[in-house]
C-alpha cells in the first residue's frame, strides 16, 4: 500500500521532470512571425538603407520614412533588442547605427544586399503563408493562384517589378550557395556549363568568376532575359556568358559538360522532375555532371528544418512541388541512367548533389 510519503516522493519527481522541461521555444516558435514581421516591415521601409548614410536620432527616422509616434520606439528598440540595429542614448537621445550585419546585407545600395528574399517574403508570401491550413487540407497552391489567376511564374513575369522583385529574391537566396560552388566544384576537365532555370544569371557570374576558361550559358524563360544580361553586363563578362531563352519542358537543353539546376527541381511534381533529370542526361557527353542546388533534406527526415519547409513553401507557391532527398535525388537519376550520385554541402540548409553520367 503506498504511504503519503510515497505520493509525495512521485509528486515530487513529477515536478522535477516538469522543471526539466521548457516552454520557451514553443513560445518563440509560435510567436516568431512577430519577430519576421518587425525586421520585414524594417526592410520594406528601407530604414537600414537609410541608416548606411548616416546614423539617424528616432525623430529624423519618423520624418524619414513617415512613422507615427506611437510605437516609434518599440519599433526601432525591438530591432535593436533582436540584434538587427545599435543605438547609443535612450529614447529622445538615442541614436541608431546599423548593426554590422544588415550594414552589409540589408543596404540596398550595396552589391551584398539579400533583402529581396525578405521584400518577397513580406509582399507575397507572409500572407500566403495564412492559408497554410488549407493548402493542408486541400493540396493546392495558396499563392496568386488561389484568386484564379494565373501560374506562379505566368503571374510574376506579366510585370517587370514583380519580375525584378523574383529574380533578385531567388538571387539573394542562392548567392552564397553559387559563390562557394563556384570556388569548390572541380571544373578542371569541363569546358562548358548549363545553368537551367538560371533567372538572373547569377550562378553562371559566379562560376565564370572563379573559373574563366568556362563558356556558360544561361537557359530560362524571355522574361528574365533582361535582367540575366544586365546583370552580365554590369560584371564585364558577356564574353563568358551567353543567355538563351526557350522553355525547358519543350525545347532540348544546350549540350554541354555541366548542367547545373538551382532551385527548379522543387518547383515540380515527380513526373516533370524526372523529365527534367533524363533531359539532363540527355544532353551531358560521358563524365558530364548534373549539379542540382536546394535545400535538399537530410535522408532520415529529421533535422534540415528550412528543407522541410522550403516544401510547405512549395505546396504554397505550386500544383505539385516538393522538396527531397539526396538518397530520393540518387534513385530518380540512376533511373535517368546516371552512373553515381554525390552530396556536396553549400551553405546552411543547402547542398549541391551531383549526378555523373
Ligand atoms: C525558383 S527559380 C530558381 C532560379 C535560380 N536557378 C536560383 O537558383 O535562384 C526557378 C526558375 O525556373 C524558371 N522556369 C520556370 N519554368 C520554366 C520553363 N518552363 N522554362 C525555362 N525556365 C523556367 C523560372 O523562370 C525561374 O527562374
Amino acid at each position: 500500500m503506498k504511504t503519503l510519503k510515497d505520493t509525495k516522493v512521485q509528486e515530487e519527481q513529477k515536478v522535477q521532470e516538469m522543471l526539466k522541461v521548457d516552454p520557451s521555444h514553443i513560445m518563440q516558435v509560435g510567436l516568431g512571425f512577430w519577430a519576421s514581421k518587425t525586421l520585414l516591415t524594417a526592410v520594406k521601409l528601407e530604414l537600414f538603407t537609410k541608416l548606411a548614410f548616416r546614423p539617424l536620432t528616432a525623430k529624423e527616422i519618423k520624418y524619414e520614412i513617415c512613422l507615427n509616434e506611437r510605437g516609434l520606439y518599440d519599433f526601432l528598440d525591438s530591432l535593436v533588442a533582436l540584434g538587427f540595429l545599435q543605438r547609443s542614448g535612450i529614447k529622445s537621445s538615442a541614436v541608431y547605427f546599423n548593426s554590422a550585419d544588415t550594414a552589409l546585407f540589408l543596404d540596398k545600395n550595396k552589391l551584398s544586399y539579400i533583402g529581396g528574399i525578405l521584400e518577397m517574403a513580406n509582399n507575397r508570401l507572409y500572407p500566403f503563408w495564412n492559408f497554410l491550413e488549407e493548402g493542408l487540407r486541400t493540396g493546392t497552391p495558396q499563392n496568386e493562384i488561389r484568386s484564379g489567376r494565373m501560374t506562379l511564374f505566368e503571374e510574376i513575369y506579366t510585370d517587370i517589378d514583380k519580375t525584378r522583385e523574383f529574380v533578385n529574391a531567388m538571387g539573394g537566396v542562392q548567392t552564397g550557395n553559387f559563390v562557394k560552388f563556384s570556388r569548390e566544384f572541380d571544373f578542371s576537365g569541363y569546358h562548358t556549363l548549363c545553368d537551367i532555370g538560371g533567372a538572373g544569371a547569377l550562378l553562371s557570374v559566379h562560376v565564370s568568376t572563379h573559373n574563366p576558361h568556362l563558356k556558360c550559358i544561361s537557359f530560362d524563360l524571355p522574361a528574365v532575359a533582361p535582367i540575366a544580361l544586365e546583370n552580365i553586363s554590369k560584371m564585364g563578362l558577356a564574353a563568358n556568358i551567353n543567355v538563351q531563352s526557350g522553355d525547358f519542358f519543350t525545347e532540348p537543353f544546350p549540350k554541354s559538360d555541366v548542367i547545373t539546376m538551382g532551385n527548379v527541381l522543387h518547383d515540380w511534381g515527380i513526373t516533370d522532375k524526372k523529365l527534367l533529370i533524363s533531359k539532363a542526361y540527355e544532353a551531358l557527353p560521358e563524365g558530364g555532371s548534373l549539379v542540382v542546388i536546394e535545400n535538399i533534406i537530410d535522408d532520415e527526415r529529421r533535422e534540415n528544418a528550412f528543407g522541410l519547409m522550403m516544401s510547405l513553401n512549395m505546396l504554397i507557391e505550386t500544383p505539385a512541388g516538393f522538396d527531397f532527398t539526396a538518397s530520393d535525388f540518387n534513385s530518380w537519376a540512376v533511373e535517368a541512367g546516371f552512373s553515381k550520385t554525390y552530396l556536396m554541402p553549400l551553405t546552411g540548409p543547402s547542398s549541391a548533389v551531383v549526378a555523373v553520367k
